[in-house]
């Protein structure tokens, strides 16, 4: 009996073995119990791991797995990014209708990102390997410096009805400071204007992360009596970190991730 068991579990530690040996996610396609047949596609792999990122569970990556850049490209163009883009919009704009006490004494804000919120980076990243390569920042500012951006309608709706209201809108942006002039005319030219100031990183935000010198800028308003109701970003450093706005809205973007 004790020899039997022995042969047993050795048989079986190969067989774990072997299938561990054998895992590969483009592989894979198991078979669980007899009732449930849960066929795991990479499309399923791809999916989870785009909405793990979007929940804040996966966090920092560097790179989008190669086995995904392929369906996150798909998905930065498809018609599913702008559907669930303009779901967040529509989300800002019932509770700007329904939950904020406007004062309209010119201290009533909103804050905006810039990039993937205002202005879309995909054609640089679709150029760049889709998120699959590592980030090259000079390069990436290059293609700033172009003000070629196109501009995200959904945002803009939101802007617009905003600067109806007369509320403030505040632009904080992670993007250098040298980068001014070449953002205004990118932002002016996809038909955004308004604007109560456009914050930019300068050499004393240099030495932060993108989280800290966010939640910074909004210490400064705050302190300037701002009553900031809404944060609209792609990036949780953009609306996590204290002091924050009454509530915050998070678009979208598997591409990178800005801590
Ligand atoms: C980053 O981009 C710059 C400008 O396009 C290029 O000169 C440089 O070789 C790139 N660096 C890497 C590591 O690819």
């Amino acid at each position: 009996m004790a020899i039997n068991l022995g042969i047993f579990s050795a048989i079986f530690c190969l067989l774990l073995g072997s299938a561990f040996g054998d895992w590969n996610i483009l592989k894979q396609n198991w078979r669980l119990g007899s009732k449930g047949l849960v066929d795991i596609t990479l499309k399923n792999y791809c999916e989870s791991w785009r909405l793990n990122v979007e929940i804040h569970n996966i966090r920092d990556f560097a790179v989008v797995p190669d086995e995904c850049v392929a369906y996150i490209g798909k998905y930065m163009t498809s018609t599913q990014y702008k559907v669930d883009s303009e779901r967040t919009v529509q989300e800002a704009l019932v509770y700007l209708s329904t939950s904020c006490n406007l004062k309209k004494d010119g201290k009533d804000a909103w804050i905006f990102d810039v990039d993937d919120t205002l202005l879309s980076t995909v054609p640089y990243y679709k150029k760049n390997g889709f998120g699959g390569n590592k980030l090259n920042s000079t390069s990436l500012e290059e293609w700033m410096y172009l003000s070629k951006a196109p501009v995200l309608d959904h945002s803009l709706k939101l802007f617009n009805e905003l600067k109806g209201l007369g509320v403030q809108i505040i632009l904080v942006s992670s993007r250098d400071e040298c980068l001014r002039s070449a953002t205004v005319d990118n932002l002016v030219n996809e038909g955004i204007f308004g604007w109560t100031s456009l914050y930019l990183r300068g050499p004393d935000d240099a030495s932060k992360d993108v989280q800290s010198y966010k939640a910074d800028v909004r210490k400064q308003l705050i302190s300037k009596g701002y009553r900031l109701w809404g944060i609209l970003g792609d990036q949780w450093s953009s609306i996590e970190g204290s002091p924050s706005a009454k509530r915050t809205f998070k678009l979208p973007n598997p591409l990178y991730y800005t801590a």
